[in-house]
């Protein structure tokens, strides 16, 4: 399997065999990553963010400093020449003549793909409007494995914002790949797409318009998610939504003892901060696991590792 040169637009770009290629090369990171390596020596990733970030950013940029590589790129487009009026055709094509790798995040859907026709480099979305974002779908399958031991078999629900959390939609596309039952639970102004739903429907059972409290009994992963206040385009939307899911103890008890709760973050008050001390939070272990799946991920597509 050879994933060089390739780019990471959309999860659905990727197959199962490709996906679990990329998770155990993950495990062979790890190591790596305690004492550094000079495997993309000489290598340089681009980071361009058109949006806020903290983890996808600095992660990729961790990846790529423990590789031995290094890093140049933007967070501010105010302070790039975009602010005077340059596109985003013209930033792809100038920016890869410093760079062997470009890492996106974009507001508009389709942001990616486009900037992916006119780069000759590999391009990896880092998310695109409320569209998708792979490489959290690929940390976020790595965590469960690591957790659960595998991710066969298991019952996971998808809970808040499914409508505009582009975190969910690469997920449940990237879940429909294996043998998994998918509860999606949300208020209904924020449903799944009906797009991602039938893409699913009939690859893996898929279970809608259950409440949290009928669904925690049942589930090995919680997935919750925050409400993108920001992609709403009418704030009294937001104001009907806000604060429908806190996960709380009292919440949890019925909960397995197994239960494992992800959350790609950030969070505002969708999870409690009494649930962090409970061995059912394994967020913040998903953020490690981020840095070393954004490793194999460059490792691979620089054709480090074959
Ligand atoms: N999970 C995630 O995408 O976080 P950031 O917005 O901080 O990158």
């Amino acid at each position: 399997m050879d994933l060089e040169g390739r780019d990471i637009i959309s999860i659905r770009e990727l197959t199962r065999e490709e996906i679990d290629w990329i998770l155990k090369t993950a495990d062979s990171m790890e190591p790596i990553a305690k004492k550094g390596s000079d495997m993309l020596k000489g290598k340089i990733l681009a980071t361009l963010f058109f949006e806020p970030s903290t983890r996808t950013k600095l992660s990729f940029e961790t990846a790529m400093l423990k590789l031995g590589g290094e890093t140049i790129g933007f967070a501010e487009p105010e302070a790039a020449s975009i602010k005077k009026g340059e596109s985003l055709a013209d930033t792809i094509r100038v920016i890869q003549n410093y760079s062997d790798v470009i890492v996106l995040r974009h507001p508009l859907e389709g942001a990616a793909r486009f900037a992916a026709e006119y780069a000759e480099i590999p391009i990896i979305n880092a998310g695109s409007g409320s569209e998708e974002h792979p490489t959290q779908a690929l940390l976020d399958l790595y965590t469960i494995r690591r957790e659960k031991g595998g991710i066969d078999g298991l019952n996971i629900a998808l809970v808040g914002d499914l409508r505009y959390g582009r975190t969910v939609h690469s997920l449940a596309y990237a879940l429909s790949l294996y043998n998994v039952k998918l509860y999606l639970v949300s208020p209904s102004l924020l449903r799944m797409r009906r797009e991602v739903i039938e893409d699913i429907k009939g690859k893996i059972e898929v279970i809608e318009g259950l409440g949290l409290e009928e669904v925690i009994p049942d589930v090995d992963v919680l997935y919750v998610t925050r409400i993108q206040k920001e992609r709403f385009p009418d704030l009294s939307e937001y104001a009907k939504v806000k604060g429908s899911y806190m996960i709380n103890l009292d919440v949890l008890k019925g909960a397995k003892d197994d239960m494992i709760i992800l959350h790609p973050l950030p969070r505002v008050d969708e999870v409690a901060v009494e649930v962090d001390s409970t061995p059912y939070a394994k967020y913040f272990k998903q953020v490690w696991y981020g840095v070393i799946v954004r490793m194999a991920i460059l490792a691979l597509i620089l054709g480090a590792v074959k």
